[in-house]
């Protein structure tokens, strides 16, 4: 919608000024998607939901404490941009949010992060029904221009995190991967858990992009399903040998890594005055028991 028509190019028209925020479309097709699994997570956002019911535990889906900037609420943290819903996503019931990162996105003392977290209430660091059996997560994400990530850096969006903190059974990441420079910066990338990709697609800045990862807990497999804009997810790897132990919790959010240091937890360099953010929707966790995955 932003380029030219072929009829204002022959007819030597300048193309019209769209006056529209530049990328949100608010009347795009809304998400078709039926959820045909149960689901053990929902982190869907009801439509009515405000910024401040993101701060405490009777009005959240979410752990209100966690992970982001001690100075910071979640209702600092959270938005919500006019776009249409994303593929899980009912009309008129749910809808997307952003999770954005600024300065003092510092958790705890973690100086080289900034980072902006959600996790299920209900998703304990241990014995959480979340890492038993076979479990999918799905998130659907799209970019936000005015709070563009900085694809020099590295982004963890969506991952599993061992309850020793050890490792993260995967990483589902954009930007630059510190120490693998050969992968595409401008991509989003699925990492196992020794941190080798074993997915990617590029990101789309206009376009809805909706993703699953299955986990097995028992059989010790990862499986990516993807699709763009409101088409069915289709799987995109196979059922992959990964190490799913050391239970943990999922996170959904912003963890930017900075760069020039070999301490990426405590040190390095982020630029300041940081104005970012990513949309997600269509987030829940489904059990997916006799490998039933809702695309
Ligand atoms: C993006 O990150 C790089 C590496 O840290 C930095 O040099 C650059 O200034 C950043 N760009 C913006 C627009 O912040």
């Amino acid at each position: 919608m932003h380029h030219p028509t072929l009829l204002s190019l022959a007819l030597g028209l300048a193309p019209l000024v769209d006056a529209r925020p530049p990328h949100h479309n608010i009347h795009a097709v809304a998400g078709t998607g039926t959820v045909k699994c149960p689901i053990v997570f929902d982190g869907r956002v009801p439509s009515a939901t405000v910024a401040t019911d993101f701060d405490s535990y009777g009005t959240s889906k979410f752990n209100a404490e966690y992970v982001k900037g001690k100075e910071l609420k979640w209702s600092d943290i959270i938005k919500f941009p006019e776009t249409a819903n994303a593929r899980f996503d009912a009309d008129g019931t749910h809808k997307a949010f952003e999770v954005t990162i600024s300065d003092k996105s510092i958790f705890q003392t973690q100086n080289g992060f900034r980072r902006a977290g959600l996790q299920f209430q209900g998703d304990p660091n241990t014995g959480s029904p979340g890492s038993t059996g076979q479990k999918t997560i799905h998130f659907s994400l799209k970019w936000d221009a005015a709070r563009a990530l900085n694809l020099s850096h590295e982004y963890l969006l969506v991952w599993h995190e061992a309850s020793d903190y050890s490792a993260n059974q995967f990483n589902f990441e954009a930007g630059a991967i510190l120490g693998q420079s050969s992968l595409a910066r401008d991509t989003y990338k699925v990492l196992d858990r020794q941190n080798k990709q074993i997915w990617s697609t590029p990101i789309d800045k206009t376009a809805w992009q909706n993703f699953a990862i299955t986990l097995d807990f028992s059989k010790n497999t990862l499986q990516v399903y993807y699709s763009k804009g409101d088409e069915p997810l289709k799987s995109v790897t196979s059922a992959i040998s990964n190490n799913n132990a050391g239970a943990g919790q999922y996170q959904i959010g912003i963890l930017k890594k900075p760069t020039g240091t070999s301490d990426v937890v405590n040190s390095g360099f982020q630029s300041r005055n940081l104005n970012e953010g990513l949309i997600y929707g269509s987030l829940f966790l489904e059990d997916s028991a006799s490998s039933c995955v809702s695309l």
